[in-house]
Parts: structure tokens; C-alpha cells; sequence
């Protein structure tokens, strides 16, 4: 049967539009270690469900050449599809057509799927790899991010936006992945600066790399731009795909629930010898949250960022909880700018998007000095206390150890509105440590001792029987509850299950003034 010349045409027209910038192209991209942007759809999505728009789509440009430089779809895929059966919109940028340069055109096909996004309540997902602005358009390319960067803002806490970053972002560009929720990067082949290594050497003469100035290695681990770092792309997509399983699709909805197949009154002995006798000793709180949540199933966020507090998403009972908890294997789980910023972000996250929030504590203040203070720790740590006190979501607290000064109230306590607080009978809690303690309020006293050393040394031991521990705060019902920690896991599931009707609100206002 011969094929109708106008259906002819259509294919024709879609299979030029698929081979995007053509062979040769899409053959440099493999070179460098590199999927092309249908590529990166195919493994992103539910195997057949991407539904392609604005395929067609041509710039207008006659500028330096452009008119004879025309690709359907002009450098970036647009369209919707479903991850576990659940529907997203995707865009993916296409280095092969110019560099994946953003024009006109193409900035007008992501806004379109971001309206549909916001108008049907489903995440945006952002595959880019893009030399930036279409230097040949200027300011109307400057304007087409711009657009984007607003519906980036309006969007943000109504659908989860997740970026990854599978090639250059650099410029401007950048501050649209920035507004995103969560930022994968892949190892040397992606990076992220605002200017790249030549201004550098032009204005402050210094010689760095495009790794070393941006690649995913240093916004894993140095500047915390990056939320998760693969080895490469195709694992990069799989861990973007075990994101969604823990996010509600909009702010109006819960979290996806998943069968629960561990055992809910599941107790761990092992809980109860692993907190050191020793108080200055570190043991690994993610060994807490592996044996206390669902099948041991931890997904960490800024894995290697602010060590000091770890954040993440688990299940228990089957539902999704955002879990925050200081690491006294990392600079004794003390609160500094990084990991202040860390939490206040994820606890924002969590309470944006219906995630009841499981806090473990064990945290000896805040970190002193003049690179912090000076830095701004009084504004930063005050953006984790603001977003654990405005967070309205389900809120359950675990004081595993020591909960001191400030640090004390921050960590979502009763005060704060924490819904439920335990702590285990390892817990220290009080206004600084037995030493620093008695140093001050006994000052005097051992000044005078005949043996101050042995003075001191009873008085810290006094101190620390009488308020080195949870009972205190118990009897004043700080803490709801102290609890054997082998029991941890079936006292969290049915608090949560308690809570899972909560209702609270904040008082009505334009938007708060969190501690910028
Ligand atoms: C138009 C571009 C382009 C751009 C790359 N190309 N970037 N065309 N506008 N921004 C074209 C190149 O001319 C080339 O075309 C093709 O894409 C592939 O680029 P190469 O340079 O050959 O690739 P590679 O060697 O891998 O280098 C990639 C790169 C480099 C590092 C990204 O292309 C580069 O430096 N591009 C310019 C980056 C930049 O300064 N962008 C503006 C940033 S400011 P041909 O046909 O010759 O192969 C910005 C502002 C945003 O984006 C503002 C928002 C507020």
C-alpha cells in the first residue's frame, strides 16, 4: 500500500526532528561519555510513555547566520510522562542543536510544559546540558530564562522541580537548576559555574580546571549546590527515578505509600548497646536510621555535604518521612553554617510537600569561633530553627544523646511545636556539657580547692548525674517519653500513624521573613 504523501511528509518532518543536530553530533556527544537528550528520556521514563511536544518548533532568529542554522525543535525535548506509572513533565536539553543554546523558542517550550505542570499538580523534571543563552539572539534569549526562572519561583513548594545537570550549565543558566528542589550532577561530565575558568584567570588570576571550578565532585562536597553526585548517567536517572517514589506528585497530595513488608513491631537489641558508655565517643547515626526504618531503605541527600547532619527520605510502615539527625561521627554532630543550611532546607522541603518529619538528636551546640561567627552562624542556624519552627507537617523527635544549649530547642523540640519527643536513657539533656558547666558556675569555688583538679573532676561527676540525662526533661514533659531505643521502630510507626490526621496551621501572612 502506498503511503498518503501528506503522512509521508509528517514522518519525514519527525524523523528529521528526532536526529536533532544529526549523526555526526549526536556521535561527538558519545564521544563524550555523553547519552543524547532522547537518550536520557528513554531511561528516565516508564518504557514507552513519553508523549513529545512542540516537536516542530522552529526559532525565528536571522541573525549571524541563524536563519540557515533551523532544527525541529530547536534544542530542547518537551513533553510529559509517567515514573512508576506517575505522571511528570520533562524537558531535555539537546547539545547536538547549537550547543543546546537557550532561544527564544526553545525557552517558550519549557515554560509551556512548566504551566501544564502547575495547572495538572505533577513535578517538573529538567535534563540540562546547555551552553546557555543563544549568544546569536542576546536579550531575547536573556528574557526566554528569565521567564523560566519566574515559573521556577511560583512553582516552587507546588510540584517538585528536580534538575540534573548531564553537561555545561554555566551563567546565568545556573539560577534555574538553583531554584529546583534537588540537583544531581554526574561525575566529569557535568559542571556548574556562573563564570567559568577563563574569567576566573581574568579577574582574580587564578588557574582552576572546569572540574575543580564547578564539576560535580566539588558542588557534592564543597559547596552543597549539588544534592546528589553519580558515577554516570545512566545511575544518575535511576536515582532521579527513586527521588519521585518518596515525593507527592503536588503539595495538595501525600506522599506515595508502598506496601510495608518489614515487620512493624519490629524491635533491635542491637539499639541498645549503640550509643557509647563514653559520651565523647562517636558512633554512626545513619547505623540508627538503617536499623529503624523500612528494610533498611535510606535515600541521603548531601551525602557528602555538611557531614555533621545527615538528611534523607526513608519509609516506615510503608510511608514516606524526611529524616533529619545529627552525625556524631562527624565533627560530633556539632551545628555549623553548612550543615545549619543543610537541614533548614530539607526540613523546608519536607513540610512544603506533606513529609512528616523524624528528627534524631545528639548534638553538642553550636560550633564556636571567629570563621563561623563571622561568617554568619547567628543568621544561618537561625534559617534550621525558623524552618523546624514553621514547619507544620507530623514532627517526631529521638534524643539519642546529648541535646545542649540552643542546639537543644533548634532540633525540633516540644517547644517548637514538635509533635511527639522521646529520648533514649542515654540522652544528656541541659544547658551546656558537665565540664564547660562547672567551669563557669563553680568558677570561684575550685579557683580556691586545695586539689582543683580533683574538685572539679566531683563536681563535673554531680553535674552529670544530676542533669546529664533524659529524666528532667521527662519530668517536666520536655520529652514525652524516655524509651528502651530496641524499640524505636514500633514506638515512630505509631506515632506517626497517631499523627496522621494532624491539622496545624500558620498564622495568615504574605510569606515570612526567614533569616536570609
Ligand atoms: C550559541 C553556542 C553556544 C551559545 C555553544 N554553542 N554555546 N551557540 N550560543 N551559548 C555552539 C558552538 O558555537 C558550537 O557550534 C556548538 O554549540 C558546540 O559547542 P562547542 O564549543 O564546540 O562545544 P564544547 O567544546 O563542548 O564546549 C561547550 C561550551 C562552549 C563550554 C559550553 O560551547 C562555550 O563556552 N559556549 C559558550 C558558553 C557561554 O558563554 N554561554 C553564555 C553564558 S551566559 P558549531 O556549529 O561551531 O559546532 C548565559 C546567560 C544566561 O548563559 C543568562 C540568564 C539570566
Amino acid at each position: 500500500m502506498t503511503i498518503p504523501q501528506n503522512i509521508d511528509r509528517l514522518r519525514s518532518l519527525k524523523e528529521k526532528a528526532r536526529l536533532g543536530g544529526g549523526e555526526a553530533r549526536i556521535k561527538q556527544q558519545h564521544a563524550k561519555g555523553k547519552l543524547t537528550a532522547r537518550e536520557r528520556i528513554d531511561l528516565l521514563l516508564d518504557e514507552g510513555s513519553f508523549q513529545e511536544l512542540d516537536m516542530l518548533v522552529q526559532h525565528r532568529s536571522r541573525d549571524f547566520g541563524l536563519e540557515k542554522q533551523k532544527f525541529f525543535g530547536d534544542g530542547v525535548i518537551t513533553g510529559y510522562g509517567r515514573i512508576d506509572g506517575r505522571l511528570v513533565y520533562v524537558f531535555s536539553q539537546d547539545f547536538t542543536v547549537l550547543g543546546g543554546s537557550l532561544s527564544e523558542a526553545y525557552g517558550a517550550k519549557i515554560c509551556k510544559i512548566m504551566d501544564m505542570a502547575m495547572k495538572n499538580g505533577a513535578p517538573v523534571i529538567g535534563l540540562n546540558d546547555s551552553g546557555g543563552a543563544r549568544i546569536q539572539e542576546g536579550v531575547v534569549s536573556l528574557g526566554a530564562y528569565a521567564d523560566i526562572f519566574l515559573r521556577n519561583t511560583l512553582a516552587s513548594g507546588v510540584v517538585p522541580q528536580i534538575s540534573a545537570i548531564l553537561g555545561p550549565c554555566a551563567g546565568g543558566a545556573v539560577y534555574s537548576p538553583a531554584i529546583t528542589d534537588f540537583i544531581f550532577m554526574v561525575k566529569h561530565t557535568s559542571y556548574m559555574f556562573v563564570t567559568g575558568p577563563n574569567v576566573v584567570k581574568t579577574v582574580t588570576h587564578e588557574d582552576v580546571t572546569f572540574e575543580e571550578l564547578g564539576g560535580a565532585e566539588t558542588h557534592a562536597t564543597k559547596s552543597g549546590v549539588a544534592h546528589f553526585l553519580a558515577e554516570n548517567e545512566i545511575a544518575c536517572l535511576k536515582n532521579l527515578r527513586r527521588l519521585l517514589s518518596f515525593l507527592p506528585a503536588n503539595n495538595c497530595e501525600e506522599p506515595p505509600r508502598k506496601i510495608c513488608t518489614d515487620d512493624i513491631n519490629r524491635q533491635d537489641e542491637a539499639l541498645n548497646t549503640l550509643v557509647p558508655e563514653n559520651p565523647n565517643k562517636p558512633y554512626d547515626i545513619k547505623e540508627v536510621i538503617l536499623r529503624i526504618v523500612d528494610d533498611g531503605d535510606f535515600m541521603e541527600v548531601h551525602e557528602h555535604y555538611a557531614t555533621n547532619i545527615v538528611v534523607g527520605f526513608a519509609r516506615l510502615n510503608g510511608k514516606p518521612v524526611g529524616i533529619v539527625a545529627n552525625q556524631p561521627a562527624s565533627l560530633a554532630g556539632v551545628l555549623d553554617i553548612d550543615s545549619s543550611l543543610k537541614g533548614g532546607r530539607f526540613v523546608r522541603f519536607c513540610d512544603a510537600f506533606n513529609i512528616p518529619l523524624v528528627t534524631f538528636v545528639d548534638v553538642p551546640g553550636f560550633l564556636p569561633g571567629t570563621e563561623q561567627e563571622w561568617r554568619g552562624i547567628i543568621k544561618h542556624g537561625a534559617k534550621l530553627l525558623y524552618a523546624f519552627c514553621e514547619a507544620t507537617v507530623p514532627k517526631v523527635t529521638v534524643i539519642t544523646r546529648k541535646a545542649y544549649g540552643g542546639a537543644y530547642d533548634v532540633m525540633s523540640s516540644k517547644h517548637i511545636r514538635g509533635d511527639l519527643n522521646y529520648a533514649w536513657p542515654s540522652a544528656e539533656i541541659a544547658v551546656m556539657g558537665p565540664q564547660g558547666a562547672v567551669e563557669i558556675i563553680f568558677k570561684k569555688e575550685l579557683e580556691q580547692a586545695a586539689d582543683p583538679q580533683t574538685a572539679t573532676a566531683a563536681k563535673v561527676q554531680e553535674f552529670r548525674e544530676k542533669f546529664a540525662n533524659p529524666y528532667i526533661a521527662a519530668e517536666r514533659g520536655y520529652v514525652d517519653d524516655v524509651i528502651e531505643p530496641a524499640q524505636t521502630r514500633p514506638q515512630l510507626i505509631a506515632a506517626l500513624r497517631m499523627l496522621e490526621n494532624k491539622v496545624d496551621y500558620n498564622p495568615k501572612k504574605k510569606h515570612g521573613n526567614i533569616p536570609l
